[in-house]
């Protein structure tokens, strides 16, 4: 049996949850249009969503993705991101997704990130030191930002001086495709948009300018995580030349992309409502709990990376052919009223109704590798701007980013008392 074609515009992916609960009521996959004109199938539904995250038929490996999103979306832009960039563990399947996040998992255990506290807490307190004196800030740039992407960078020694530009061509790497805007020209003038060859020249600019992060580290190994994937790439088998500079890609960018919205998100969720915003304030032990539940109720991440069908498969009763992509809504699965009461509302310690958690961090052998780190951040973000601002107040209308994969606010304009 196929299902009809559903086309999703820009309302989706602005206020998706009515659609997911129109589209849950009539099944679990469906078959859709997605807003950055790719055609998937879009799985709606918790215990489906954990079932396909975990599915070994349903895979990930760049080089089979690439021909199939050629097909499936007309006038394909994912081709023109540099391949220098394709070859990390998020875009492999085992043999090679095992070998790879092998290599960086210990480097991310709670354990070793909680190494981490004293100088993440430093970070807060100069970034809320900084705002003190402005009459408006924007809690984005300002503050949701700096905190993973100080974090990240200083982890893999990008230089100061570098990160702006940095910064400048991740978001236009992730930024939503112009050529798809229902208003292409005020797309043309958001930074939250881009055309086909501004992705791929900022593609090629970053894979340039990790290349040479590379080589300046060689000169001078130590113990830190970089210079341990550089050894593993002298050591061939470990690690590819390509390899090392799509792990620091993915890295980089998964380590500050999607932080960034969990502590803008909560944020967000705690300026509208205060009976939250002060309920935290005056007992901050209750704020790990409260990240759990900001992860599953706006989590970073819409839609999980795309996968494709590697034979054809059925899922719930419906035949999916080979070389089709699949798209899992981990906001969908989050919201299912048959998994969590209530799903709209916060409640800080909300438990599922069957086994399992959230899916905010994924699941199956592709879950977060940057969990830990992202809670912890998260934590210190909010312990620290709690505990200095307990008057904060919206200033302004916020807008969401345009885009189908993350889910976080352009900006969040903010006074603090
Ligand atoms: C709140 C913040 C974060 C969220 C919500 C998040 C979410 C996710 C999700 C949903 C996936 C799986 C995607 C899929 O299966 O298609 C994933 C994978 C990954 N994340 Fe995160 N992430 C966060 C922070 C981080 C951080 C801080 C790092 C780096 C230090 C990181 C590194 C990675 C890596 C390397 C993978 C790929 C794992 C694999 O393929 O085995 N993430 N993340």
């Amino acid at each position: 049996m196929t299902k009809p074609l559903l086309k999703l515009g820009t309302e989706f992916v602005y206020n998706p949850h009515p659609v997911y609960d129109e589209l849950r009521k009539q099944g679990p996959i469906h078959h859709v249009l997605l807003p950055n004109g790719l055609t998937s199938w879009l799985v709606v539904d918790y215990q489906l969503a954990r079932e396909v995250l975990a599915d070994p038929r349903i895979k990930k490996g760049a080089a089979a993705l690439a021909p199939i999103t050629s097909r499936l979306r007309p006038g394909d832009q994912y081709t023109t991101v540099s391949t220098d960039l394709w070859e990390h563990m998020l875009s492999s399947d085992p043999p090679d997704h095992t070998r790879l996040r092998r290599l960086v998992t210990k480097a991310f255990t709670s354990r070793t990130v909680e190494q981490l506290h004293p100088r993440i807490e430093a970070i807060a307190d100069k970034l809320l030191d900084e705002m003190a004196d402005k009459p408006e800030i924007d809690l984005i740039d300002d503050y949701a930002l700096p905190i993973p992407m100080t974090v990240i960078c200083e982890l893999f020694g990008v230089p100061e001086a570098d990160r702006a530009r940095f910064r400048e061509l991740s978001t236009t790497m992730t930024a939503s495709s112009t050529e798809n805007a229902e208003d292409q020209e005020a797309a043309a003038k958001s930074a939250f948009y881009a055309t086909a060859a501004q992705r791929g020249a900022a593609s090629i600019e970053l894979a340039t300018y990790l290349i040479g992060l590379i080589a300046e580290r060689s000169k001078n190994l130590g113990d830190d995580l970089m210079s341990q994937l550089i050894m593993a790439n002298y050591e061939g088998d470990k690690l590819s030349d390509k390899e090392l500079i799509a792990m620091l890609f993915l890295i980089l960018v998964a380590g500050h992309e999607t932080t960034v919205n969990l502590i803008g998100n909560g944020l967000y969720a705690m300026l509208r409502d205060r009976i939250l915003y002060e309920d935290l304030t005056r007992t901050p032990e209750r704020i790990p709990a409260a990240i759990e539940e900001f992860l599953r109720h706006e989590g970073p991440v819409h839609l999980a990376t795309l996968r494709y069908t590697a034979e054809p498969v059925t899922l719930a009763g419906i035949d999916i052919p080979a070389e089709e992509l699949v798209s899992v809504s981990l906001a969908a699965a989050d919201h299912d009223p048959n998994q969590f009461d209530d799903p709209h509302h916060i409640e800080i310690g909300k438990a599922g109704k069957t086994k399992g958690g959230h899916l905010a961090f994924g699941h199956g052998i592709h879950y977060c590798v940057g969990a830990p780190l992202a809670r912890l951040e998260a934590r210190i973000a909010f312990e620290k701007i709690l505990a200095r601002y307990p008057n904060m107040k919206i200033a302004d209308e916020v807008q969401w980013r345009p885009s189908t994969f993350l889910r976080g606010l352009q900006e969040l304009p903010t006074v603090l008392d």
